[in-house]
């Protein structure tokens, strides 16, 4: 810069000087207006608009995307082009010394001229900072995936059913299957002992649902009774749980008014009506046997969650089920029989271990067995001795007991 130029702003500075402006109190008035006027617009925000909320923090939810408020967006996103390792740099390094120099930028740029102009070097390195921070901040809401629904909890009735579904499979090894309790069988570590039930009013009424899901999520573990919550170490969701939970309150507490769509009957035989394993055997293996005979458990690999798994696998696939013969061990081990190998040990044990099933359902084993397992209600029903008549009677659903 020329000297005459120097001296004319020297000038002018020391004019500015004399009239006087002084940081306290005139800058400092100006810093209080602005300051109160920009809280006003927060209040009024906060009153009007509010903050978007998300759903309450939930540490069981494993689909939540965890991100940063926007104004920390350009950092998270440029943070994801540092190797793991020297992960340092972007989180310490870099930031600390920008933040460095702004601090000694009255320093650096000792340039005493304000019209931009004259400020070529910062404006543009101010401008390629402006445009860098607003790049990765669109670049990390573009990239940010869709956050998947929190799984509201569907109506009762749906509830009602995933509860039991998921109670057949991690509760009744315990509890047994309607949650009456008494002599544990086949699980390790608590053989032979009773168990209290939990579908009496004692249990019911005693009770809250709050209560019932801690128990569950937290478990009973100086009682034996495991941790179900992905908080505690188990392997089930808050909604899950929330699921089993509804489950036993419409089921077991009678002063709950279950809708009448959730009433999950096993639908009961007609006369020379056969059974399907759609509607009847899928039904009664869901809540009286796969809770054992799923993959992971000790079952002499015999699962029972699909059609072709009952038909085809297991130790003795070859000896479970044949159709049209009552000597199937889908069938003598109902009726608690055992059966032995040829040095006469014990190989399979009545079943379902614990209890005998209710005749009812033997026979529908038995009548399945014996038309030859029908999968579909089609099949069954062109199976069925009232096949071909006019009005078949429709099989009734009966709640359980
Ligand atoms: C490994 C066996 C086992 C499994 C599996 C199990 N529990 Fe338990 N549970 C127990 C034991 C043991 C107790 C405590 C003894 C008792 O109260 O009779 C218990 C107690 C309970 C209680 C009663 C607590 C009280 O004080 O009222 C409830 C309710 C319960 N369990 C629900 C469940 C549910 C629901 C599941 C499935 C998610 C489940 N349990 C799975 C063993 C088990
Ligand atoms: C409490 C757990 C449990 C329940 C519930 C249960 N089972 Fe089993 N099941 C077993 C075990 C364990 C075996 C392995 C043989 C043994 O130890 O007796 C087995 C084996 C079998 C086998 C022989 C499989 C093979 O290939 O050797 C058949 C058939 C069978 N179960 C049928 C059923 C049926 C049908 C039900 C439901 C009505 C049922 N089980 C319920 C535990 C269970």
């Amino acid at each position: 810069m020329n000297e005459e130029f120097k001296n004319k702003y020297q000038e002018k500075y020391s004019a500015a000087k004399q009239k006087g402006v002084k940081f306290w109190p005139d800058i400092i008035y100006k810093d209080l207006v602005i300051s109160f006027g920009l809280f006003i617009l927060l209040v009024g925000l906060a009153a009007f608009f509010g903050v978007a909320q998300e759903p309450k923090a939930d540490p069981n939810d494993a689909n939540y995307i965890p991100r940063p408020e926007w104004y920390f967006l350009f950092l998270f996103e440029f943070l994801k082009f540092i190797p793991g390792q020297i992960e340092w740099v972007g989180t310490a390094l870099i930031p600390g010394v920008a933040i460095l120099i702004l601090f000694l930028l009255p320093f650096i740029d000792k340039n005493p001229f304000r019209h931009w102009k004259k400020r070529k070097t910062g404006i543009t390195v101010m401008g390629l900072t402006v445009i860098g921070i607003v790049g990765l901040t669109v670049r990390a809401v573009v990239t940010t995936p869709e956050q998947e629904e929190v799984s509201l909890a569907g109506s009762i009735a749906e509830q009602v059913i995933q509860g039991q579904d998921l109670y057949s499979i991690w509760c009744a090894d315990c509890h047994q299957p309607d949650g009456e309790g008494g002599e544990v069988v086949g699980v390790e570590g608590l053989e032979g002992v009773i168990l209290k039930p939990i579908n009496s009013q004692d249990e019911m009424w005693t009770r809250t649902d709050e209560t019932l899901f801690n128990i569950i999520d937290q478990g009973q573990q100086d009682l034996g009774m495991p941790p179900y919550g992905l908080g505690y170490g188990g392997e089930l969701q808050r909604s899950e749980i929330e699921a089993i939970v509804t489950f036993m309150r419409y089921t077991w507490d009678e002063r709950a008014e279950i809708p009448q769509e959730a009433i999950i009957g096993i639908p009961s035989l007609a006369e020379g009506e056969v059974p399907s394993y759609e509607v009847h055997i899928s039904a009664v293996s869901k809540r009286y046997c796969v809770s054992c005979h799923r993959p992971g458990k000790e079952n002499n690999e015999y699962l029972m969650q699909t059609y072709e798994e009952i038909l085809t696998s297991g130790d003795n696939a070859d000896k479970n089920v044949i159709a049209g013969n009552l000597e199937s061990f889908i069938i003598t081990t109902l009726y608690r029989e055992s059966v032995y190998d040829a040095s006469g040990n014990e190989i399979i044990g009545p079943m379902p271990p614990s209890k005998e099933l209710k005749a009812e359902y033997i026979d529908m084993f038995e009548r399945w067995v014996l038309a030859g397992m029908p999968e579909t209600a089609a099949e069954a029903a062109a199976l069925s001795e009232s096949a071909g008549e006019e009005a078949a009677p429709e099989a009734e659903a009966t709640p359980e007991p």
